[in-house]
């Protein structure tokens, strides 16, 4: 007797990881953490603890990174055409210093002003927390996110990812500012340069909490999300962003390159 399986298509999911298994990946570890809050590009709620750590020749892996994970795209648009990259993030759930209350997370950067990144999580659970507007104020977005779910984080805003459950797997897109082809992804003028909020997670058992600089009282609201903006999810749904990404013609992504800037108040950020 046979048996016969239903018909399934793989998940774009799979195309992602077969491309990934073509070429290393980038890893940020508790050294390159450390190394950004020195430089004060990050910040950590208890950076002796860290700076200990590494003395002690403890340097876990905080994330492995496929940039560029699937050829770039390029998008026409009405100020010029629009360059996207994709990647894909593993977040282990190493535990950055043993001992203190961090959880694993990446290092968190500012997005550029007029910059579109939306991410979708694959597989694991991640706490993406960035900077928002709400009418013009200011504050700090607390969203949560399981297998499929998307973060459209605003032009200009900061973000920083937290891995719940690990492992974990990322999916982003993002869109750069260099001509087509005539930049590498190493000269990509991804991130704005700024001081970072005072802003960092902690984690007892399985509670996360917002961790603050006492000396630095936030003035960042906690906005808590449980989904992306009414407009945002047509424009993933109900296929998925790496499906959109992968399978879509220039129309889809230049909807969601549109639609962002359109729903954005990205020239109100105060640094
Ligand atoms: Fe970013």
């Amino acid at each position: 007797m046979t048996a016969i399986l239903p018909a399934t298509e793989p998940a774009a999911a799979t195309t992602l990881l077969t491309h990934a298994l073509t070429k290393p990946s980038e890893t940020r570890s508790l050294r390159d953490l450390v190394t950004a809050v020195d430089a004060g590009a990050a910040w950590l709620a208890d950076p002796a603890a860290a700076r200990a750590a590494l003395h002690d020749g403890h340097n876990p892996p905080l994330y492995h990174a496929w940039r560029d994970v699937v050829p770039a795209r390029t998008t026409p648009a009405a100020d010029g055409p629009v360059r996207w990259h994709a990647d894909l993030v593993l977040y282990p759930g190493a535990v950055p210093a043993p001992g203190t209350a961090e959880p694993p997370r990446s290092i968190g950067h500012w997005n550029t002003r007029t910059q579109v990144e939306v991410f979708q999580v694959l597989t694991g659970r991640v706490l993406m927390l960035h900077t928002n507007l709400v009418d013009g104020t200011p504050v700090l977005a607390w969203r949560s996110c399981g297998p499929g779910e998307h973060v459209h984080v605003p032009p200009g805003a900061w973000h920083l990812t937290v891995a719940e459950h690990a492992p974990a797997a990322v999916f982003n897109i993002y869109t750069g500012a260099e001509p087509p082809g005539t930049a590498t992804p190493a000269e990509l003028p991804k991130y704005h340069r700024a001081a970072p909020p005072r802003l960092g997670v902690t984690i007892t058992g399985d509670q996360l909490s917002l961790a603050t600089d006492p000396s630095h009282p936030s003035t960042w609201p906690v906005q808590h999300l449980s989904a992306s903006p009414d407009w945002a999810a047509p424009l993933t749904d109900p296929h998925g962003l790496a499906t959109l990404y992968l399978e879509c013609d220039d129309t889809a992504l230049s909807a969601l390159h549109d639609q962002t800037l359109r729903h954005s108040d990205h020239t109100a950020w105060e640094r």
